[in-house]
């Protein structure tokens, strides 16, 4: 399978230390922009009204994965697949960002955990009716540590 690009996210953040790990954890008011690339553009159409979106990214500032991490929120190894460390078998990022506006091709999106340069591969509508499960356990992370920014230890070499 080959994935496209259909845009290019713009952030503030150049750098994996000091990003929010999480656009939970990320100021509103540290905004950005997504541009969606010419034949995408009528694709957006719609998405106004939606308060929030996914974004489907390529992680592609990563290290090589490995099976085994000590992820932001923990001191011990965990599975990768329990995680959501950005060096994965397939770096593919998955983050559910505030949409502020849309300006033709651009969408101008606020909580932001992703670098500068990304590419987009999908964008689809948060609906709290499908993704939302607040009572849902969460394994570790339940009794995850708090941090709320990433450091250098998923870094490209
Ligand atoms: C823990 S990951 C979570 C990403 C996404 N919310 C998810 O759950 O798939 C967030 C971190 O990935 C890193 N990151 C963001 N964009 C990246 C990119 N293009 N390449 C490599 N790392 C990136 C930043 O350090 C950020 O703090």
């Amino acid at each position: 399978m080959e994935l496209k690009p259909i845009g290019l996210i713009h952030s503030p953040f150049k750098n994996q230390a000091g990003t929010p790990i999480q656009p939970r954890f990320a100021e509103e008011s540290v905004r950005g922009h997504v541009e969606i690339f010419e034949p995408y553009v009528e694709a957006l159409d719609d998405l106004e009204g939606f308060e929030r979106i996914w974004l489907l990214f390529h992680l592609d500032r990563a290290r090589p994965w490995k099976p085994k991490v000590i992820p932001y929120r923990d001191t011990v190894e965990r599975g990768l697949f329990s995680t959501r460390a950005p060096a994965r078998p397939n770096p593919l990022g998955l983050s559910v960002v505030r949409l502020l506006s849309r300006q033709g091709s651009r969408l101008i999106v606020g909580g932001l955990d992703i670098l500068d340069g990304t590419q987009l591969f999908d964008i689809k509508p948060y609906s709290p009716k499908f993704d939302a499960f607040p009572e849902s356990q969460a394994g570790w992370l339940d009794r995850g540590q708090v941090t709320d920014q990433a450091d250098k230890r998923f870094d490209e070499d």
